[in-house]
């Protein structure tokens, strides 16, 4: 079923909120009052102190969908925009949460009901991640039997990984984890080989892409080189990339062909005076990275943050930069940005 990304935000926003989730509006992409990190990376961002217990509300399940941007710091995608299908500076990050309620269970649970039941999306394709131990912190065979239990998946759809694939944490500090992803091949023909699991997808699209990651938050590194301490409560944390869900529902294997980004890259296509092609080649990598890069601009722009020379600015600037790069290399002669710019705020 083809399904908008309007109604995908929806329909997962809805489904949390019939599982006792207070809705919670999007933080601002500038956190306020955490020097730790340039911009908001993920959902979990504004709700940092309710996992440590500094802070206290009156709910302690949430849902959100969180503005994005994940370029600096520890998470930085920028080089991979444009020429990779799923990579993007800005996007949606669909999360729950919660604040020492419920754990490992209930999330695992919710994740594969909400994906294979309200969503649909075929068994066959996907596997599980957990954290397979490193660095003298444990595996997390929690997670690997409940997995296995809820799934009835083997050892080869059941993976445990390391650090850098199944640790989580938004910067140097916080409140941190062991996480599980769920993957989902995408596009090719026959039977899946689950061997391939880890084999990213090539520039047409076909291979393994991480749909959702659930952090079970169990873990404060109150300073960069302290011990881990455990969090007075468990939690969880999770994200799943609203753009990649479309392109997943929406039959594509490119979320530049999504709604929410095709308009922008037929708006650039239009500006260049060529066609899209929807390949890998360069004039359409360009169009690509222009309709990425235009969001960036017109969320930060949004809330106050204009191009300079150092800092958030300075990013801002590198992005739009390399978005009036690709520009020229379409041959585009007069300023256009503020076009797919403000084609974004009509969408
Ligand atoms: N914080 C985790 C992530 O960004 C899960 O939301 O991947």
């Amino acid at each position: 079923m083809s399904q908008t990304a309007s109604d995908i935000r929806k329909a997962f926003l809805d489904f949390f909120a019939a599982r006792e989730h207070r809705v919670v509006e999007s933080g601002p992409l500038v956190p306020p009052n955490d020097p730790s990190l340039m911009f908001a990376n993920a959902g979990m961002v504004q709700f940092k102190d309710l996992f440590t217990g500094k802070e206290a509300r009156d709910y302690k399940r949430a849902t959100s969908a969180q503005k994005c941007i994940r370029i600096s710091g520890k998470h930085n995608d920028l080089e991979a925009v444009g020429p990779s299908p799923r990579h993007h500076t800005f996007f949606e990050m669909l999360g729950n949460f919660s604040f020492g309620d419920y754990f490992k269970e209930e999330a695992i649970v919710y994740a594969w009901e909400f994906l294979t039941g309200t969503l649909g999306l075929p068994k066959d394709r996907l596997v599980c991640t957990y954290f397979g131990g490193e660095d003298g912190i444990p595996a997390d065979t929690e997670a690997r039997d409940l997995w296995k239990k809820l799934t009835g998946f083997g050892d080869d759809r059941v993976i445990g990984l390391g650090k850098a694939d199944n640790f989580w944490q938004a910067g140097d500090t916080g409140p941190c984890g062991p996480s599980s992803e769920i993957h989902i091949y995408q596009g090719g023909s026959g039977d899946i080989d689950f061997g391939s699991f880890g084999d990213e997808q090539t520039p047409e699209g076909v291979g393994w892409m991480e749909l959702w990651n659930l952090v079970f938050m169990q873990y404060d590194r109150p300073s960069k080189d302290a011990e881990l301490q455990p969090l007075p409560k468990p939690s969880i944390d999770t994200g799943a990339g609203l753009e990649r869900l479309a392109c997943v529902l929406q039959g594509k294997t490119n979320n530049y062909d999504i709604d929410l980004l095709r308009e922008l890259v037929e708006c650039a296509a239009e500006i260049s005076g060529k066609p899209y092609g929807h390949t890998m080649a360069p004039d359409d990598v360009s169009m690509s990275v222009i309709a990425d890069h235009s969001r960036l601009t017109a969320f930060l722009i949004s809330e106050g943050i204009l191009p300079d020379r150092d800092g958030r600015p300075y990013v801002l600037r590198r992005v739009m930069r390399r978005a009036i790069r690709h520009g020229h290399r379409l041959g585009i002669e007069q300023s256009f940005l503020h076009r797919v710019a403000l084609k974004v705020a009509e969408l």
